[in-house]
């Protein structure tokens, strides 16, 4: 059977780095409180001149020359985002033309912070059903940009920046010991919306609008949603918290990390945390965090990894893989 294996990886990041110290001239907070509610540290704040498209541009680069590969290698650029350049065109095909393709296919997908996990998922779909040989996944945010900068309660966690892999389909045995995409279990349930969305749009205030979040009901939900799809995972694919080699999560906040990780039994020396460096990059916080890992050699060839999120609607959701 065909699989869809990771042939590269790469990330970007604004030039700008915001330690934690630098907000507290601008709400009212400190950098004890959110170290220790979150384990955030800096994130990085895009500039002028970054956007959600240049970002997501360098780090499909940095993605292609990892992999050896060229534009002219990929059928489709998929883009994990809620924070596209435009409403529309899509902000892959505008990273398609950015690295010179008008062959192949363009599209976004918007999952908020579980996008990633999303993308990947249709990716390997493409690659399974015969659309796309090779696919460009990118996640990339300029979440600062829908912040409210007045809303301390929000705006300390969030980050921009992108991730992107390069996936291609490869003749495989259809065993667990595949390299390759080897289950994914997606969810949503929108009865949560209140709880973390997007207060404009085009279709009602014709605003941006401006991000809410009820925390302590988002993290309330969040450990028992995300456990139970790496549960269903491990179920399919007939394997156990021990025979992982990296979880790597969603990066919202390292008690949610740290809480779904015991729940699980993994222990922390297998759980890939970037939250302190980036905070919540939303989409783009599972590439980040792949790169970074892959980037330092903990993550080799032949791992099995364990992709999760957990987001706004709410969308969750679940992917293993074998590096
Ligand atoms: N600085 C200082 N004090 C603050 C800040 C801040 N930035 N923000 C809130 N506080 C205050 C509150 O006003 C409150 O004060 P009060 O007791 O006088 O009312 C106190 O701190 C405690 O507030 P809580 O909201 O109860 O704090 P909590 O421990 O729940 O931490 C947090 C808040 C970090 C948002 C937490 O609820 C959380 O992480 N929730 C998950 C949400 C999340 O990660 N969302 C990301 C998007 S979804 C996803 O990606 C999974």
């Amino acid at each position: 059977m065909i699989r869809s294996v990771v042939r590269g990886y790469g990330a970007a990041l604004p030039k700008r780095v915001v330690p934690n110290k630098e907000l507290e001239s601008i709400v009212e907070t400190s950098d004890e409180w959110i170290v220790q509610r979150t384990g955030i540290r800096q994130r990085y704040i895009a500039g002028e001149g970054e956007t959600t498209a240049s970002l997501g541009e360098q780090a499909a680069r940095a993605a292609l020359e990892n992999a050896g590969l060229t534009p002219d290698d990929i059928d489709l650029v998929l883009v994990a985002t809620s924070t596209p350049d435009n409403t529309f065109p899509a902000t892959a095909v505008n990273i398609q033309n950015r690295l010179g393709m008008t062959h192949g296919y363009a599209f976004d997908l918007q999952a908020v912070c579980s996008g990633f996990v999303y993308a990947v998922a249709t990716a390997d779909l493409h690659i399974r059903g015969g659309m796309a040989k090779r696919v460009l996944v990118i996640g990339a945010e300029t979440f600062s940009r829908i912040l409210d900068w007045k809303d301390r309660t929000t705006c300390v966690l969030f980050g921009d920046g992108a991730g992107a892999l390069v996936l291609e389909g490869q003749e495989s045995e259809g065993t667990i010991a595949d390299r390759g995409v080897l289950t994914a279990h997606l969810r949503s349930d929108g009865t949560h919306k209140e709880k973390l969305y997007v207060d404009g749009g085009p279709s009602t205030t014709g605003t941006v609008g401006h991000l809410r979040m009820e925390g302590r009901e988002v993290f309330k939900h969040a450990v028992g949603m995300i456990t139970d799809v790496i549960e269903a995972a491990f179920a399919a694919t007939d394997t156990t918290a021990e025979d992982l080699d990296w979880l790597v999560p969603h990066q919202a906040n390292r008690r949610i990390i740290d809480g779904s990780a015991k729940k699980l039994g993994i222990p922390p020396e297998k759980v890939v945390v970037t939250v302190d460096l980036h905070g919540n990059t939303s989409a783009a916080s599972i590439p980040l965090a792949l790169s970074v890992a892959a980037g330092d050699g903990r993550i080799k060839q032949g791992d099995l990894v364990m992709l999760e999120a957990m987001g706004g609607g709410f969308t969750w959701g679940a992917l293993l893989l074998r590096w």
